[in-house]
Order: C-alpha cells, then structure tokens, then sequence
C-alpha cells in the first residue's frame, strides 16, 4: 500500500509543479488520452471513459471548448516578444458521410476561455460578425476547416490555416503532408477520412516563423511543413494567454475527437507515443481487411464448390438408384429390396446377368452382396403397362408370405380348402376380367398357391403369364405349364387364353377336393391315367362323394364338395368353349346359380383319350 500512496502523492506534486511552473519558461505537458486530465471544457466538449476528447458529438448546430485550465505566460512582459511555442495534436474528425463533414475546429490561444459570444456557423466558435479581424481579439488559431467559406476565401472544404484574429486566414493549404520518404511529395488528406491525423503547430519567437505540419498518425513529423507564414505574435498574444480546442457542428452529424496533446513553451513539444493514445472507436463500414478480401472469397467459393459437387454427387447418386413407390406398395407394405441393392446384386443389370426376356421385362440373375443369396430380378419398366402396378402387387404379396404352399401341409378342414378355392378363383376372376390388361396366368397349380399365416391364399408364381390387352387375340406361345393341368387345345392352337387358366383351374378343384395330385404318380387311390378321369367315372357311377378326400374325415360339407368337384370337371372340359367363364366359375362357387346338367352327352368323353388321339406325351414339360 505504501509505495501506491507515495505515487499517487507524487502525481499531485506535480499536477502542482506543473501549475507552478506554467509561467516559467520551459512549461510543457503531453496527453495520451484525457482521462483524468485537469481541462475546462464548455459547450459540448467531454472526455469519454476510454480518454477520447470529445469536443463536439454528432448532433447538429453544437459547439466545444477544451482548455487547459491555467493561462500560460506567453510574453515576458506585458511589452514583451512573444516566446517560442510548440505543440503537437492528435485528432479525428468522423463525419456521418463519406464526401462533406462540418464545420470544423481549430487549435487556439486566446486571452480568454470564454466564447459564450462567438458565432458557431462559419466562425468556428471563435468568433462574431462583429469582432472578426479586431485587433483586440490577441487571437492566434489553426484551422481545420471542413467548410468552404467564401466570405474568408476558403481554397476549399478541407484545408488547413493559419490565423490571426480572424477567420481568413494568413495562409492556408488543402489538407496533405509531405510524405518525407516517398521522393518528398505532398500526399492528399482528408480531414474527416475517418482516421486520426497528427499536427504540429511551432512558433520561433525569434523569426516570427509559424509553421503547420499535418501527417497520417503512422508518419513522422515532415520535414517540411504544409502551412508557413511570418508573423510576429507579439503584436498579436497577451502576455497570459490559454491554449486550447474549438470546435463546430452544423447541419451535418459530425465528431470532432482530440485523442493526444503536447505543448511546450520554449523548446518543441513532447512528442505524442501513438500507441498509448486511446484508440478510435469504429464508425461506419472500414474497409475491409486484406485477409478477408483474399481469403474469404475463396474461401467461400472453395466451400460453395464443395457444396455443389456433394449436391451433384448426392443428385446423381440419387438419380442412379432411383426407385418410383408405388401407389400399392402403401397398401401391401414394407418389403421391398431397394433398387440400390438389386442394382449391385445384378452388377447394374449387365447383360451377361441377363437369364431371359419375360412377357414384360428382362429378368436377371443376381447375387445379394451380403446374404449371397441367389435371386432372379425381373426388371419392369414403370411406365410401361398401367395395369403393372396389380400385377407387382401380387409379386409384393408373395414376398410377404410365408413360402408356405399347399403340398407342404394337407389341410384336414373342408371349409379352410373351400377358403382357398374361393379365394384362387377370384384371383383368376381379377387377373382376367378385372384388370385394365388380362393375364393369362398359364401356371395353375397347387404348389403355385401360397398362403400366408391367415390361410389367405395368393396365387403366385407368375413366371410363365402372359398379358394381353381386352379383347385382343392372344399372342401364339410356346407351349408351357404343368403336366395334369394343361389344357388339351393348346397342343393344337399354342394360344394362351384364359380358357386355359380355368382348365387349370378345374383340375385343381378336383385336386383340392380328392386330395390326389391331377397325373396318376403312382401314390395316389386312383389308377386311371388322370384324377379328371377318375373323378368322371365316379361321377358317371353316381358315386361323387366317394374322391372326396379322405383326410377329411367326414368334416366335410358334402354338398359343398361335390358341387366343387362338379365344378372342376365342368372346367376340365376337353372342349374350352363349354368351360365356363371365371366370373360364371364365382357364382357357382358361391351357390349363386346353379351347376349346369353335367349328365348330358357332353361329359362323356375322356379327356386322356382326346390327349392320346392328339398324341400328346404324358411327361410333363416344362416343369
Ligand atoms: C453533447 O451533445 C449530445 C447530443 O445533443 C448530448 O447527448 C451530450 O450529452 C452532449 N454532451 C455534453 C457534454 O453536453
Ligand atoms: C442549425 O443552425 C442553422 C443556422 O444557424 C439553422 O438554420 C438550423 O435550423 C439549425 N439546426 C438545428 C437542428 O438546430
Ligand atoms: C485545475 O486547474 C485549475 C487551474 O490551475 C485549478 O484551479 C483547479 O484546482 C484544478 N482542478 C483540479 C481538479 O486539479
Ligand atoms: C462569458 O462572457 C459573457 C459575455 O461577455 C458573460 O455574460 C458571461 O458571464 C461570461 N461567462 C463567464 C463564465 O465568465
Ligand atoms: C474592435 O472591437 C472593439 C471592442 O469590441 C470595438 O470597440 C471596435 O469597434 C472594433 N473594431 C472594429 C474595426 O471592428
Ligand atoms: C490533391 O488535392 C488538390 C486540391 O484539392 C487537387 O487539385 C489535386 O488534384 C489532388 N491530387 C490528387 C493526387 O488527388
């Protein structure tokens, strides 16, 4: 605590010193920042917490006055030369726009610290209409001048002056500094640039020799001055005098900011350590830093480039593996292999992946990437067919079952098979006549109707179907299918029709029904070639009842079953024109009308006879 107490008794002695020694000859001072300084100050003058003098703050029409307090002794004597000065400053003037600030303000010594009768607007809070040019003013100031005042034949709106009593000046200079460095030329300043500029002010008292110097605060003092002028101020100073500040805002948002101030009587001015001067506060848009003009635009478009390529990428990533959901697949649910991943599985659908050309798309082995599980991808274009989306349905449908068919497990209850046919038939009833186009499902059969967990039926496998428009004639085809359920006319016309589909259908009622596989393997109750025949003799005997299956058990609607098994010979018919059509085949099912007469002539016929005649081989083909 001790050695602060004795600093702080020390500043004062010589804040005391230096009031006593003002009037002796070698007086001098110097202010980096004003905080704490002993000033008078009037109008609008302050000095901010961070040490700036603020002579005049932005408001228009203000005025400001910063003295030091005491009066200096500027003559020996009343008669007495004037002595030597010097003093250096620091100021910044901010104005709200870039191109015009005002008015001004001036560095002065006066006989007084009272301007209360000066006139803001064009006299700098110096002076009047009355007063200026007397005498009896013992003014001397500089001048910084933001205004062009032609009553005082102003060089410009930004020019330094120097001047005595009045407000024209002895000499003046548009504002610049002799850049000692640079080959010694005079460089342009602008005195409200926004920038903190030093000046220096010298009297010798013995030549009479005044001269102005002004440079940007990086620059040291130039050799050469930018204002000159002779001028003994002995005519002109009273023997105490004050120095100081003035400075004048009109119509325009200025700031006039003092940031450093030395002075010396007799001998130069202490020199201003700019870095201890308080620093200038940010007005308006600074020009922006190299750093950020190179940097942040490649930056940015380094960043912007990125950007872009990522979208690109992503964009065609996405474009690549792309896949369309479907209106059904809302319906049927989630499963479903991306097309990312059938894409890899297939290598991007090479053609040495390719296993064959389907009724409607190409069909391509692929291995999973993962499971390695061997898959066939069928590729179907979307926009293809309209009646695509059903039709992918059905495929959905069966990738949700549980790959459960009938020949895995005989079912022991009537109602359940009954379930089934029921549900098979209006499957067929839906591809054929239901849809915008008609599939001809070609592969009727047991093993081709999957159930899921609730015993619902779904008749899959479409492998071998074909589609046509309604009413067209279907395409001749190869003859496909399975043994036992193909209808005997395509060994003669090889045309896929939907009469084919319901012979199929009618030998699997009867296989539904007996419980027998529809060729004769040899396992079976029946010794005839086909189950159809064997069904038929019964039939013909008046013994339906007896191919009911067994495993039933008598928990059978008997009924029910035989007007199934009716049924089934009346699609089985060897002659597709007496088959009756899918919608015919529902309302059967269903009771809804009854069966035709079977017992007439057209019955009676066997349907292995007819094959043999056409001389088709019992091997089945294609399966
Ligand atoms: C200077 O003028 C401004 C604007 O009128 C005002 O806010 C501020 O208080 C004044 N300062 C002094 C010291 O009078
Ligand atoms: C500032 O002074 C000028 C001239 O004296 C006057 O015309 C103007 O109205 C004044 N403006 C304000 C805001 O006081
Ligand atoms: C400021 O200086 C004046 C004149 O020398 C003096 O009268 C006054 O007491 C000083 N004020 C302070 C706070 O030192
Ligand atoms: C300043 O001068 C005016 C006019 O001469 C006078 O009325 C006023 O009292 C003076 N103010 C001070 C503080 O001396
Ligand atoms: C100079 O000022 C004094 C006192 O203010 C006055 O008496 C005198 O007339 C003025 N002279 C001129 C030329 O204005
Ligand atoms: C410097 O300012 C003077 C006076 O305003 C002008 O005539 C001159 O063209 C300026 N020079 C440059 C280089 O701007």
């Amino acid at each position: 605590m001790k050695p602060a107490f004795f600093l702080l008794r020390l500043i004062s002695l010589l804040h005391l010193a230096l009031a006593l020694c003002s009037g002796s000859g070698n007086f001098q001072f110097a202010y980096h920042g004003f905080t704490g300084t002993n000033l008078t100050l009037d109008g609008n003058a302050t000095v901010m917490p961070d040490g700036i003098l603020v002579l005049t703050s932005r408001k228009t029409n203000l005025t400001g006055h910063a003295f030091f307090p005491a009066p200096l002794q500027f003559r020996t004597s009343p008669d007495g030369t004037a002595r030597s000065f010097s003093a250096a400053f620091v100021f910044a003037i901010i104005s709200d726009y870039t191109d015009f600030s005002a008015h001004g303000m001036a560095f002065i010594v006066s006989p007084t610290k009272n301007f209360t009768t000066a006139l803001p607007v064009g006299y700098l809070a110096l002076l009047n209409v009355q007063n200026n040019g007397n005498t009896t003013n013992h003014l001397f100031a500089v001048e910084l001048d933001t205004v062009q005042n032609t009553d005082f034949q102003d060089v410009n709106a930004n020019h330094v002056g120097i001047n005595v009593n009045n407000l024209h000046s002895l000499q003046s200079s548009p504002t610049s500094y002799y850049d000692d460095g640079n080959n010694g030329v005079f460089k342009n300043l602008t005195l409200f640039s926004r920038e903190a500029m030093q000046v220096w002010v010298d009297y010798d008292g013995n030549t009479g020799q005044i001269d102005v110097a002004l440079a940007p605060i990086k620059v040291a003092k130039p050799r050469k001055p930018l204002v000159s002028a002779k001028y003994d101020l002995s005519t002109v100073l009273t023997e105490w005098a004050y120095i100081g500040f003035s400075s004048v805002t009109s119509g325009i948002n200025s700031r006039h900011y003092l940031l450093g101030w030395s002075f010396a009587m007799n001998g130069p001015a202490p020199p201003i350590n700019i870095p201890n001067l308080p620093k200038l506060p940010c007005f308006g848009p600074k020009p922006p830093s190299k750093v950020l003009v190179i940097v942040l635009p490649i930056a940015t478009a380094t960043v912007m480039l990125s950007l872009g390529t990522i979208a690109t990428l992503l964009v065609l990533r996405h474009l690549r593996y792309a896949q369309l959901l479907e209106d059904w697949e809302l319906e049927f649910g989630p499963h479903r292999f991306s097309y990312k991943d059938l894409y890899h599985a297939t290598n991007g659908f090479k053609s040495k992946h390719l296993l064959g050309t389907g009724g409607f798309g190409q069909v391509y082995k692929g291995v999973f990437r993962k499971s390695r599980l061997e898959v066939a991808v069928k590729k179907v274009s979307h926009e293809s067919r309209q009646g695509m989306k059903e039709f992918i349905s059905e495929f959905v449908t069966i990738g949700r079952l549980r790959n459960r068919n009938l020949e895995d497990k005989p079912l022991r209850d009537w109602s359940q098979r009954f379930h089934i046919i029921r549900g098979v038939a209006s499957g067929l009833l839906y591809i054929h006549e239901k849809w915008e186009k008609v599939v001809i499902h070609r592969d009727i059969k047991a093993s081709n109707v999957f159930l899921d967990h609730q015993m619902n039926r779904c008749l899959g496998d479409f492998g071998l179907s074909r589609l046509y428009d309604h009413g067209t004639e279907p395409q001749t085809t190869h003859v496909v299918g399975t043994m036992g359920y193909l209808a005997p006319e395509l060994i003669c016309t090889s045309k896929a029709s939907k009469l084919i589909d319901v012979f199929a259908f009618g030998a699997f009622l009867l296989e539904m029904t007996c419980g027998q596989r529809p060729v004769n393997d040899d396992s079976g109750r029946y010794n005839q070639e086909m189950l159809v025949d064997w069904v038929l003799d019964h039939f013909n005997k008046g013994s339906l009842n007896e191919t009911v299956d067994l495993r039933l058990q008598g928990d059978c609607n008997t009924d029910e079953a035989c007007r199934v098994l009716k049924l089934g010979l009346l699609c089985s018919h060897a002659s597709a024109n007496l088959r009756p059509g899918m919608r015919q085949v529902m309302q059967y099912l269903d009771g809804d009308t009854p069966l035709p007469d079977l017992t007439s002539t057209n019955m009676s016929f066997s349907t292995m006879a007819l094959m043999q005649n056409e001389g088709f081989d019992s091997y089945p083909i294609n399966n």
